[in-house]
């Protein structure tokens, strides 16, 4: 268990680094034309309803409302969801991704960038996500790879030591167990990264089973 994946410490976290967040942290670990890559991946239209849990300052919300047209997004900190733009494509509420509230199968798309590394519990908030997601949705879920350790990049053996102290980290059967246990069917991952270090990321991907007929 990571020293941040505690509620409660994650929340005291996002307080000390909210006003450098987007400037610093976020184009480094996540950046915008990486994760625009990500979600090109995925398959939600115009109109959809699409949930983007761990917002922060809404970087992922403008990538999604650019598609979809509309997103709601739910983040734990009141300084991260304060910096974000409010552009009215997008509803930000403040809330923790382990009780989602809102009601069963209402959304056609759940995405999650770089919040899963704080959460205490990861399968039960993959099995939230999964409760809000319609028969047939989809998720896309990113978070740190748990790479091979150690390797011959001194760089990569570095970013591996410290996710694994501070953060959850998962590798690709980590991924198979955790979306398993959560519901979730017909789950993959890949790696990729910030063109610092391309294997820093693991991002799973998944589907609702459609309803049996
Ligand atoms: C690295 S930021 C990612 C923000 C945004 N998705 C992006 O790509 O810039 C992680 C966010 O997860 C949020 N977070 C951490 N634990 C959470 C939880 N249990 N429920 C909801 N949000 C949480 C933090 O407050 C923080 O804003």
């Amino acid at each position: 268990m990571g020293l941040l994946q505690d509620t409660a410490t994650a929340s005291a976290w996002y307080e000390a680094v909210s006003s450098i967040y987007d400037p610093l942290v976020a184009e480094t670990f996540w950046p915008r034309r990486l994760q625009r890559r990500l979600l090109d991946t995925l398959e939600f239209a115009t109109g959809d309803r699409v949930l983007d849990v761990g917002c922060g300052t809404g970087v992922t919300c403008d990538l999604l409302a650019e598609r979809a047209g509309r997103v709601e997004a739910i983040d734990l900190s009141e300084p991260q969801l304060r910096r974000a733009d409010q552009p009215e494509s997008v509803e930000f509420i403040g809330g923790d991704a382990h009780q989602l509230p809102y009601t069963d199968e209402t959304f056609d798309a759940v995405v999650s960038v770089g919040a899963i590394l704080y959460f205490v519990d990861p399968v039960a908030a993959l099995a939230e996500a999964h409760r809000v997601t319609r028969p047939g949705g989809e998720l896309l879920v990113a978070g740190f790879n748990r790479p091979p350790f150690p390797t011959l990049n001194p760089v990569e053996n570095v970013a591996t030591v410290a996710n694994e102290t501070f953060f959850h980290t998962w590798g690709r059967e980590d991924v198979e167990t955790c979306l398993t246990a959560a519901g979730w069917y017909d789950g993959d991952s890949e790696v990729t990264g910030p063109v610092w270090h391309p294997r820093l990321a693991r991002v799973a991907t998944a589907r609702k089973a459609e309803r049996p007929r």
